[in-house]
């Protein structure tokens, strides 16, 4: 594991209201982990090698709490329908290609390559249905270097022929996966992925919450995205009295191992009350609610409550991989909001996305997101001079314009577990 010094103007999140900057200074890698921050080198390190950043700036790598990596080939393509039209327009005939291997080694190639070039240091992903496939991702995932969590997809109702599991095969191909993946990685590990409760009977469910709890393992869904889908789950689930409730009955609800749940557009007050109490993560979708017209998740409300949340791009219901647009369009989406819907909830600041897009969802893995005496070395170095302004910038400027201004171009340098990437 590498130690090394960065230089450069640093920046990260200390909670979700407070950015802590450090112009010129020096961030410390001891064999993966963060150290801190200081303005002249300690003593104890003066003989690690230094890497001099000069004007960039280093912040912590971004978190990318959810998204589908098969849905990359028609990523900007089907914001004209809603959620349930839209998985059978564009989603379902998309994900159905996985079972071809050649396919799927190709589409995927090209994912992985773009999330390695990507802001993106952590993320958690959906693969789909198959066994194969979801391996082949996998694979290529612990290639790139970045730390992820990925799951084979379960679905058995609901869904064309050529995309639905029998209950029996969806479980066995599931045990099967894991036993595969055991061992296999060491930065990259599996989460139990049921797609969302319209997919999976109830059995189907409980058999993935008995797994779950056998192996320890976390697990992702989606929950409260759009209004026809939670008619509809109520109707699915009538014994839950929230669409939560309906995950939580088959032990699916970060009872017992960490859950993230995306989108949460719509969660009533029992829903979040639950939420609180498992701790489970939000991971907040802002650039696919918008373009599925989703509805605007009130996330200022949740960081004030004290709920556990990250930023996610859900791709291709978000249109990009790029967490720093992401950041942007979850400021945008929450001034709409304030404008529009409550303005009793205010927006959220530049400090408040920042903390979403790393601390906030880095904590789903743990010390990550940060650069705090022992986080797990996670880092971008930014080189903002191609973003050109006559104007002398603060560096509490230069970080505020790059959701709007910075992508994969300004990326000089990127470090996942004190590992250099690029
Ligand atoms: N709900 C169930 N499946 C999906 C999906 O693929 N994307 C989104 N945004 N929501 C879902
Ligand atoms: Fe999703």
């Amino acid at each position: 594991m590498d130690s090394f010094i960065l230089r450069g103007n640093i920046g990260f999140s200390q909670s979700p209201d407070e950015l802590r900057l450090f112009a010129d200074s020096f961030l410390v890698c001891h064999e993966g982990k963060c150290q801190g921050v200081f303005s002249r080198i300690p003593e104890k390190f003066r003989g690690l090698p230094l890497k001099d950043y000069g004007k960039s700036l280093i912040i912590p790598g971004l978190v990318d709490l959810h998204l589908h990596a098969p849905q990359f080939p028609f990523r900007g393509i089907g914001s004209d329908r809603e959620l349930l039209d839209w998985l059978n327009t564009y989603t379902y005939p998309e994900e159905g290609k996985y079972s071809d291997l050649i396919y799927a080694d190709k589409a995927y190639g090209i994912f992985v390559e773009e999330l390695r070039k990507s802001a993106t240091t952590r993320a958690v992903i959906y693969a789909t249905i198959h066994r194969e496939a979801t391996l082949l991702l996998m694979d290529k995932l612990e290639s790139s270097g970045l730390v992820t969590m990925a799951g084979k997809v379960n679905m058995d109702r609901n869904a064309p022929a050529y995309l639905t599991e029998t209950t029996d095969s969806s479980i066995r191909e599931t045990r099967r996966w894991l036993s595969e993946v055991a061992g296999k990685y060491q930065r990259t590990s599996p989460i139990i992925t049921p797609r969302f409760i319209p997919s999976c009977t109830d059995e189907l469910l409980g058999a993935l919450g008995e797994i779950s709890a056998e192996y320890s393992l976390p697990v992702q869904s989606h929950l409260s995205e759009n209004l026809s889908e939670i008619d509809w789950v109520r109707g699915l689930v009538p014994s839950a009295d929230t669409y939560g409730g309906a995950y939580e009955k088959f032990n699916l609800f970060g009872r017992d191992v960490p859950c993230v749940m995306a989108h949460c557009v719509h969660c009533s007050a029992a829903e979040l009350a639950l939420i609180k109490k498992n701790g489970v993560f939000i991971a907040h979708s802002p650039d696919s609610n918008t373009n599925l017209s989703s509805g605007i998740a009130p996330v200022n409300r949740y960081i004030r409550q004290g709920l556990r949340v990250g930023l996610a791009s859900d791709l291709a219901g978000g249109a990009d991989i790029n967490m720093l647009r992401m950041m942007a369009e979850a400021i945008r989406a929450s001034h709409l909001r304030w404008r529009l819907v409550d303005d009793e909830l205010p927006a959220l600041s530049f400090a408040n996305v920042f903390y979403l897009a790393t601390k906030g969802g880095g904590a789903f893995f743990g010390k990550v997101g940060s650069f705090e005496p022992d986080y797990e070395f996670d880092a971008l170095v930014i080189d903002d001079s191609a973003l050109v302004t006559p104007k002398e910038l603060s560096l509490a400027e230069r970080l505020e314009r790059l959701p709007f201004l910075a992508g994969d171009r300004n990326i000089q340098a990127k470090f996942v577990s004190g590992q250099q990437l690029f």
